[in-house]
């Protein structure tokens, strides 16, 4: 159990706020990392290589050395055409963290250790974890039940149990977490790191529009569909932004009743764009705050947890 050395330096609150489609970019980063968390954006927000670079060139003139790391998502799939340019504009930027996603690979593991770079990998399971592992990873991130995104459906504290018994580097929990309570769970359960998306969606800085926000508050874990229909990978969605698109949730739940969604939107970003994702944990999510305070917020929420637990440990003299 251990976070790299290259990640703990600044850290001041022990968890990630994790990539998100078209909604994290260089503000949420920046503002993250100078709370002393870790900031993180997908590559492909940008729409070229050369644009990634210039969101690299820009997240690391504004960060200081009192701020903590931040890091990338890179989609290691055949249909990410980019994967090769912007492995090695991640190699030239000397990125700290690179998160990647569905393929585990070692060459792009050597890449980034070659400068001193850090590779989690994100699983859903425990078989993929071992693959991540054989590829060299230095930690996994473990996407439970209910998480935003794309999701798992194992129970986070049967995939962190499992998981520990072969792996020995750096576990992140990634699902519901939406206080520094969670967090602080997390912790309590064997993971390194929180992992947090949809509690990062209602801040100020991200790239949410004004209705995404709205409907993410307003909603609690009973709107939120797990379904495959969207993207052909299970993940989680506000069941009333698949109404107002005009799909019927029941529908998008019954593998026998496939939407069509290339037919209907014709390309996944624009089916993100219009149909969004969020995590179970949209229930104890109730304003929109500026990262800073929501940091803030965690901070004083962890402390209130971890004394409180301390407290109960307490009466039973454990
Ligand atoms: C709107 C949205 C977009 C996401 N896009 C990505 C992505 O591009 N790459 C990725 O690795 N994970 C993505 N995720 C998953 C998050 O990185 C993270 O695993 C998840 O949000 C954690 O669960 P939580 O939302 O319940 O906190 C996305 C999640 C959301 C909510």
């Amino acid at each position: 159990m251990a976070i790299p050395a290259s990640l703990s330096k600044n850290l001041r609150f022990p968890a990630v706020a994790a990539p998100m489609f078209l909604v994290s970019g260089p503000e949420i980063v920046i503002a993250t990392c100078k709370a002393g968390m870790i900031g993180t954006f997908p590559a492909l927000n940008q729409r070229t290589s050369e644009g990634y670079a210039e969101w690299l060139d820009e997240i690391k003139g504004s960060l200081g050395p009192e701020d903590a790391a931040f890091g990338v998502n890179l989609i290691v799939h055949n249909t990410n055409t980019r994967l090769m340019a912007d492995i090695q504009i991640t190699v030239q930027h000397k990125v700290p963290l690179v998160i990647t996603s569905l393929g585990a690979v070692k060459d792009i593991v050597d890449a980034v250790h070659s400068y001193g770079g850090v590779v989690f990998h994100d699983i859903i399971n425990a078989r993929h974890a071992r693959k991540a592992m054989e590829a060299g990873v230095d930690g996994l991130i473990l996407v439970s039940a209910g998480a935003g995104g794309h999701a798992g459906n194992q129970h986070p504290f049967a995939l962190i149990n499992e998981i520990r018994e072969f792996f020995s580097g750096t576990i992140l929990l990634s699902g519901a977490q939406s206080t520094g309570g969670d967090v602080a769970a997390g912790l309590m359960a064997g993971a390194d790191l929180g992992y947090m998306g949809t509690r990062f969606i209602a801040t100020t800085e991200a790239r949410a529009v004004e209705g995404y926000r709205e409907m993410l508050i307003e909603s609690t874990a009973k709107d939120i569909t797990y379904t495959d229909a969207i993207s052909g990978i299970n993940a989680n969605f506000l069941t009333p932004s698949l109404i107002a698109n005009g799909l019927d949730p029941a529908a998008a739940k019954d593998p026998h009743h496939k939407i069509d969604m290339a037919e209907e939107l014709n390309s996944e970003a624009k089916a993100w764009k219009t149909i969004w994702s969020a995590g179970q944990g949209v229930g104890s999510i109730h304003e929109v705050l500026p990262v800073a305070d929501l940091v803030s917020r965690l901070k004083a929420e962890f402390s209130a947890a971890h004394k409180a637990f301390a407290a109960r440990a307490k009466l039973y003299d454990l």
